[in-house]
């Protein structure tokens, strides 16, 4: 299932795709100029994938990954195998779990990685994984699984850190001007696209400004499943 927009020269692709429970967002930007294609956390949907390049005429020539949980990396090989596309991840990303993958490249906080005529910047956001990343780009911010509309990632996976998530929240809350739109990698309540200035008028995590009262909060054993942000 997608949904299409155009946004200047560019089309942005949403995806929406299931597996065992999971809802995965990935999401697709192609310069229809250039016909160049960037995907974010490609997953589970590799023929609506395929689809909307074939649609554009595109080449995917690049592939984004926000952390390296299986359910965001999921079909980085096989597409890596139809278009050979740059694959970028964290460094630390990278060292802490040991992804690896052709064509990969580690990318720093900060690091501006083309887009033909734009550029996407890379944000740290440890917390949910030892080297998440945020990318934003075009007044969208692609946030993985470190922030969701409704609340923040799990901490408490190999390599999760409250203090981390902590630390990127406050920093996201100083980087990121209200009206930029949110795109998670999971969206189970509202629709993915919110702007900032709604999450942090909403999202209780954005709230909490006493750090121990964040950790221990975000550390709950009451939480009631995965899927419950809140
Ligand atoms: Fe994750």
């Amino acid at each position: 299932m997608y949904t299409e927009i155009t946004k200047g020269h560019y089309q942005f692709t949403v995806l929406k795709g299931r597996h065992c429970g999971f809802i995965n967002y990935c999401y697709l930007m192609i310069d229809l100029y250039s016909r160049e294609a960037v995907i974010i956390d490609p997953a589970w949907e590799l023929d609506a994938i395929v689809h909307v390049i074939t649609q554009a005429d595109a080449k995917l020539t690049k592939i984004l990954l926000t952390h390296s949980h299986s359910d965001h990396v999921h079909l980085v090989d096989a597409l890596l195998r139809r278009y050979n596309p740059q694959v970028y991840m964290s460094r630390q990303e990278i060292d802490y779990y040991g992804f690896t993958c052709r064509n990969l490249n580690p990318v720093h906080d900060g690091e501006m990685i083309p887009f033909t005529q734009s550029s996407i910047t890379c944000i740290l956001t440890p917390g949910h994984t030892a080297g998440g990343v945020c990318y934003l780009w075009n007044g969208i911010l692609f946030s993985g699984d470190t922030v969701f509309i409704e609340g923040c990632g799990m901490c408490s996976g190999p390599g999760g850190c409250p203090n981390g998530m902590y630390e990127s929240i406050q920093r996201l809350k100083k980087l990121l001007a209200p009206e930029v739109r949110i795109y998670p990698g999971h969206c189970y309540g509202r629709e993915v696209g919110c702007t900032f200035g709604y999450v942090m008028a909403n999202n209780l995590y954005f709230q909490i400004e006493n750090k121990e009262m964040f950790i221990s909060f975000r550390m709950r054993s009451n939480q009631k499943n995965l899927f419950d942000f809140q």
